[in-house]
């Protein structure tokens, strides 16, 4: 094997944290795999980060200038694991305009700037490579973009948040309230300190548009897409998904619709018998539905470091090998249309404080309703809708709540 590793690429990374002391564990570790793949060996020549590992001997290759990187001819690939937009933006472009090749697993910076970078890249005759910035570990991107190419991509489905899936999972299996578990979450460090992002749904919305943009070709802008996070998620609703014969689990829905393109993330009853509903604790899936190739299922390790860390080195090993080449993307600039909400189609499960006269006005209003009721919430019922427009939901909705209680709404799938 080592016959075959002759030549030599330099690599930095920007960042020495959870993502970054990975790659660095990733290429120490397998190197003899890792240069005999990329055809040469992969040497790391600096490490970027503020902080000082006066114990760690990643302190060898420590620089706290980015320009020393920047400028240095020999570095020909840049890994950026910083994390944040602004200042990764900075240097990723930097390291572009300087004829370098970049590796990121930021999913907000390509969610943000993705089209701009894929410009410059082409211009420079590199490449910027993504492939941990949705899935962690799990191969997704390149399946999308270099496997899929046969097919019209029809629907894009998937559990894109660990911290979440965590948490759901352990409300579901331990009858454990959303602040209990977070709480726990962040004490054994698999939910951040300041977890907005990911219970809000923001991480998992960023990942939607990344995924729309490769299956569709055109820039998803994920401000337009409706996201709802996981914090109104009780245990009573849990109790109602049990009863329902169904799990709750945050998805990204992107789907190619004849009148369209639509898009959300949001918290949805799955019954128990979806692909979906199996993928537990941290873990990551993504379904991929194309018209040649039919259903496809994607499932792996969403987030932590030596996996998230894994994809960041494939794609190290990628640009060593097209080092002089750079290959397209087929992701361009124009602007995707993502259809008005509205008109998006839904079921749902709809809480209701009251007894038998509010359930008779809810079914007045929701004609094809089906009320469910449970022991562990004997003041209220639950209405189980036809399929609605989310217009028509809304307004439903609306409509009793001017003379009772809605305690909440969880959407479900409205594809039978
Ligand atoms: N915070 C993210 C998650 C990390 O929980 O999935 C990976 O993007």
């Amino acid at each position: 094997y080592d016959n075959l590793v002759k030549d030599m690429v330099n690599i930095a990374i920007l960042g020495f944290g959870t993502v970054g002391s990975g790659v660095y564990e990733v290429v120490t570790k397998n190197s003899k795999v890792i240069n005999r793949k990329a055809g040469m060996e992969i040497n790391i020549k600096y490490v970027l980060d503020l902080r000082e590992f006066p114990e760690h001997e990643v302190n060898k290759v420590l620089t706290h200038n980015i320009d020393d990187i920047l400028n240095d001819d020999s570095i020909q690939v840049v890994v950026e694991v910083m994390g944040g937009v602004d200042v990764p933006y900075k240097f990723v472009k930097g390291a572009l305009e300087k004829g370098k090749h970049v590796v990121t697993s930021n999913k907000a910076l390509v969610a943000a700037k993705g089209p701009e970078l894929l410009h410059i890249e082409k211009q420079k005759n590199v490449n910027f490579l993504f492939e941990a910035s949705v899935g962690g570990g799990i191969p997704i991107l390149r399946s999308m973009s270099r496997s899929l190419t046969a097919d019209v991509i029809l629907e894009v489905m998937g559990i894109l948040n660990g911290t979440t899936n965590y948490i759901l999972t352990e409300m579901t299996e331990n009858d454990l309230a959303f602040d209990d578990v977070l709480k726990t979450a962040q004490e054994l460090g698999y939910a951040e300190k300041d977890p907005t992002a990911d219970v809000e749904g923001y991480d998992a919305c960023r990942k939607i548009a990344i995924l729309s943009s490769l299956a569709y070709g055109k820039t998803a802008n994920f401000e337009e897409i409706l996201t709802e996070g996981i914090t109104k998620i009780t245990k009573i609703d849990i109790c109602y998904a049990k009863k329902c014969k169904s799990v709750i689990k945050l998805v990204g829905v992107s789907k190619n619709n004849p009148e369209g393109i639509s898009a959300f993330v949001a918290p949805m009853l799955l019954p128990k018998n979806h692909p979906l509903s199996n993928v537990n604790g941290s873990f990551n899936a993504i379904f991929v539905k194309g018209n040649m190739v039919g259903d496809l299922m994607f499932y792996g390790r969403g987030a932590g470091s030596l996996p998230t860390a894994s994809a960041v080195v494939s794609d190290v090993i990628a640009a060593a090998r097209h080092k002089h080449l750079h290959v397209d993307v087929d992701w361009t600039a124009e602007k995707m249309e993502i259809l008005s909400n509205d008109h998006m189609k839904v079921k749902a499960l709809v809480r209701i404080a009251g007894g038998e006269a509010e359930q008779k006005k809810a079914l007045a209003v929701f004609k094809n309703g089906e009320i469910i009721t449970i022991d562990e919430a004997k003041d209220e019922f639950a209405v189980i809708t036809g399929i609605e427009t989310e217009k028509t939901l809304s307004e439903k909705i609306e409509q009793l709540s001017k003379d009772m209680e809605v305690r909440n709404r969880i959407r479900m799938e409205a594809s039978e």
